[in-house]
Parts: C-alpha cells; structure tokens; sequence
C-alpha cells in the first residue's frame, strides 16, 4: 500500500516537473516575442517615415524612438534561459552556443536606439534618418545568425 502511494507520489511529481519546464519555455518565448513586437511597432512606423511612405512627423518619430530605446533597456536576455526553444519559437540553438556574441548584438541595439532617442528629440531629419539605419541594421544583424 505504502509502497504503491510512493510510487503514484514520484510518478505525479515527475509529471509536474516537466510541465513546469514546458510551462518556463512558454513563458520565455512569449516574453521576448513580446518585447521583439514592441521594438516592431516602434520600428514600422519610423520606418515608413523614412521611406517616404508616410509624411515625416518628427514629433511622432521622437515619440516611436524613445519608446524604442525605452524597450531597448529592458532585459531581453532573461528571455532567453538555456534552450529555451518550442514549437512557437524561431530563436536558433546558436544563441546558447555563442552567448556572448548574442549579447554583443543585444549591446549594439540597446547603444543604437538611446541615440537614435537623443538624435530624434533634437529633431534634425537628416541626422533622424541616418541614425534609424544604424539602428535598424541592428534587429537584422541579430536575426541573420540567431533567429531561423
Ligand atoms: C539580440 C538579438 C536580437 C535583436 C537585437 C533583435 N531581435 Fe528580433 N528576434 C530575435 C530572435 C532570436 C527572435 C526569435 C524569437 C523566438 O521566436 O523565440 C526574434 C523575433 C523577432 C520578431 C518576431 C516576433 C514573434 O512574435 O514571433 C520580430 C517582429 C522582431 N524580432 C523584431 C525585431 C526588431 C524590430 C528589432 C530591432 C529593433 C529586433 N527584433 C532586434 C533576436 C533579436
């Protein structure tokens, strides 16, 4: 009887332990995917500026720059626990296997978009654009080797 119950107790606590492994790779996932959406809404539209496809509002373009650098500065990497990869995800197995250069390319984001904030609120167009591009040339250079 004893023995039985012990058994049923090992077998219940080994099935939670994985759920809850599967449960902190969800919760990762979404994290980050959430984060990567917010620097996409601020990017999208600053984007359009610059390309030509929307009318230039620097007022607006400050406004998507600092909430960009905002984002920028909070921790991406916490949502990025060893292996945390699921069906969901389209994070690349190299980011563990070169963590430092993934946090490289996560500095080059946060440094690129605080001075595309200070370049923005200061409001010269040129300056606006060019900033944008550097910083842009971010979010690929961290795609191009860890997201599939
Ligand atoms: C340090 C690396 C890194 C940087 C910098 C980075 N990304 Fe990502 N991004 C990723 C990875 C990895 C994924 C895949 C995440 C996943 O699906 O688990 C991703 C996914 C995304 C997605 C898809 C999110 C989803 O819901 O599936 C968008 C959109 C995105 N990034 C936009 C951006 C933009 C815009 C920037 C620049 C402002 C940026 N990213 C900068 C690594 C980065």
């Amino acid at each position: 009887m004893y023995t039985h119950r012990n058994g049923l107790l090992c077998l219940t606590l080994a099935l939670c332990s994985t759920c809850v492994q599967a449960d902190d790779v969800e919760k990762a996932v979404d994290y980050r995917q959430g984060l990567m959406n917010v620097y996409a809404h601020n990017v999208a539209p600053m984007g359009n500026m610059v390309k030509g496809k929307t009318a230039f509002d620097p007022a607006a373009f400050a406004r998507y720059a600092k909430d960009l650098a905002v984002a920028a500065r909070l921790d991406l990497l916490a949502g990025f626990p060893e292996d945390s990869i699921n069906d969901e995800s389209d994070a690349s197995d190299t980011i563990w296997l070169d963590w430092s250069k993934f946090q490289k390319k996560y500095e080059a984001l946060k440094i690129q978009s605080a001075k595309l904030s200070k370049v923005a609120a200061d409001g010269d167009k040129a300056a606006m654009k060019e900033q944008f591009g550097k910083t842009a040339k971010t979010c690929k250079g961290c795609h191009d080797d860890f997201k599939d």
